[in-house]
């Protein structure tokens, strides 16, 4: 227990001893890890390193949000009930549409209760689609080359979209335009959001690019270099999100492309060169589990729920069968960052139930991370669940972002809170007869006008501070980033950061 003799609370840290779970664990390790996530390698996420999607400037990718606004009408289009209509001066959520990408041109348009524009005789109306949207509700999108954000719409019967009335919208729009704005046929689209993820990127760049893309990225974004800096730097441990398709590799189902297993093969084996553990975190679930770009969600909606539990038991299936026998396993994380209220506490704790059973299957020692929710639920939540289950680690993630009132704050307000709340929220999970805790995700960056980089300097300070007391250990967010206070790299090299053993 070499790491309990820095440790500033010696009394809480004896208490460590008692622990079965600690008493048990292999002893080429120590507890608390200290890791570092390796963000946006295996699964894409486009705002960390913008330059992989510089070949896609300009295009519509999966999971764009648009608004069509009817140049002669100049009202917005509105999926409102089964209809579409063309009434609205303003745009919302009604009136705002979801892009799958089918080619370059082509499209399905999704409205914002989760079905599909279509075309039914002459009229477009809003079709309830199961499964897969057929070519009554795919459209070809046409820009005006001189002015992209001015279209018209082609639907299945060839036919162009005109809005002629408010109350409906028709493809029965034959011949060409002058682009004016008194042709039926012409709307103004608003690109109001989009999504930057492992979907857009590779059925962004499709077949014929995103392959060798994506391989050149694997093999240079990450390298055996990177394991001796982190180790070098006190750095005991690696999280690595990965994306389900990694269970079909090489051949995952489309757009999702063949080769992160093979990354992830060789960083056990650089973890192992250096003596660092792995923790294997399933990132992506099937169906997206948060809508984020990093759950490789294809247009923002979260569809995981109890229909996706017996696909995503295999996938940890499968990491566990592989992995359990590398000494550098530590630990599999069943799911990242699972959003509430979406994705519902009784589906969640099935599927936890199912996937701490399945690596149980091939190891007794590998540590089973269950990552709270997000959003409005309970830090306690899944106490009572894990109660008799062992080596069973509970994942929160702290940031100073996403919120107004840390924007307003300044430095020492930043820090404050660091040492009161967070303090306490990691208190209150970090409990003797619990699961361990874990910190699984932290970062330097602050959010206020004017913070410098030695400030985040002074900010991950205190929370190494509080956050050691997570039993399990913490992960910095990330190694590489754009942003070089998302960097744990970047920070080191700087002087700014320091890791302590
Ligand atoms: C792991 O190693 C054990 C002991 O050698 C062996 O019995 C088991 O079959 C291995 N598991 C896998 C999935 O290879
Ligand atoms: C690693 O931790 C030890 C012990 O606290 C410290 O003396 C050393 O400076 C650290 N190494 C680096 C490179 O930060």
């Amino acid at each position: 227990m070499a790491h309990c003799r820095h440790h500033p609370l010696v009394l809480l840290c004896s208490l460590f001893v008692f622990l079965p779970s600690i008493l048990a664990q292999t002893a080429d390790f120590n507890l608390p890890l200290r890791a570092i996530n390796l963000g946006n390698w295996l699964v894409t996420e486009g705002w960390m390193m913008p330059s992989r999607f510089d070949g896609l400037i300009g295009q519509l990718l999966d999971g764009a949000q648009v608004q069509f606004k009817s140049t002669q009408l100049k009202k917005f289009m509105c999926a409102e009930g089964a209809n579409i209509v063309i009434n609205r001066d303003r745009a919302a959520g009604w009136e705002t549409f979801r892009l799958w990408r089918i080619s370059d041109t082509k499209f399905n348009i999704r409205a914002f209760n989760k079905n599909f524009v279509g075309l039914k005789d002459k009229k477009i109306v809003i079709a309830e689609v199961y499964g897969t949207p057929s070519a009554s509700e795919t459209f070809e999108i046409i820009r005006n080359p001189n002015r992209p954000n001015r279209v018209r719409l082609r639907a299945s019967n060839e036919l162009f979209l005109q809005a002629k009335t408010p109350t409906s919208v028709t493809a029965d729009y034959n011949g060409d335009t002058n682009w004016n704005d008194n042709d039926p046929s012409i709307f103004d689209i608003n690109i109001v959001g989009g999504l930057q993820g492992e979907y857009q990127i590779t059925n962004g760049y499709g077949p014929s690019t995103a392959p060798q893309l994506l391989r050149d990225h694997w093999n240079n974004y990450i390298t055996e270099q990177d394991f001796l800096f982190m180790a070098t730097n006190n750095v005991t441990a690696v999280r690595i999100p990965v994306g389900w398709w990694i269970a079909y590799d090489p051949t995952p189902p489309k757009p999702f492309v063949g080769g992160s297993l093979y990354a992830l093969d060789r960083a056990f084996t650089w973890a192992e060169n250096y003596r660092m553990k792995v923790i294997v975190d399933l990132h992506a679930a099937p169906g997206s589990q948060n809508a984020e770009s990093h759950s490789a969600t294809r247009d923002g909606f979260v569809e995981w729920g109890d229909s996706y539990i017996q696909e995503t038991v295999k996938v940890i299936e499968f990491l566990a069968a592989r992995y359990c026998n590398r000494s550098a396993l530590v630990a599999i994380e069943l799911m990242n960052e699972p959003r509430a209220p979406d994705v519902k506490l009784n589906d969640l704790i099935g599927y936890y139930r199912l996937g701490y059973e399945a690596v149980r299957r091939y190891t007794m020692d590998a540590y089973v991370i269950l990552s709270n929710r997000l959003g409005p639920a309970d830090p306690l939540e899944l106490f009572q669940f894990v109660r008799g289950l062992t080596r069973v680690v509970i994942d929160v993630h702290y940031y100073n972002l996403y919120d107004p009132k840390f924007k307003q704050w300044n430095l020492q307000q930043n820090i404050g809170y660091i040492y009161v709340d967070r303090e306490n929220d990691l208190s209150k999970i970090t409990q003797k007869r619990g699961p361990l805790s874990f910190v699984g995700e932290w970062t330097s960056a602050l959010d206020f006008d004017g913070a410098t980089k030695e400030d985040s300097g002074r900010f991950a300070k205190a929370q190494q501070d509080v956050y050691r007391q997570a039993t399990f250990g913490w992960a910095y967010r990330s190694y590489k980033c754009h942003y070089d206070t998302w960097s744990l790299e970047q920070m080191i090299e700087d002087g700014l950061i320091k890791i302590v053993a």
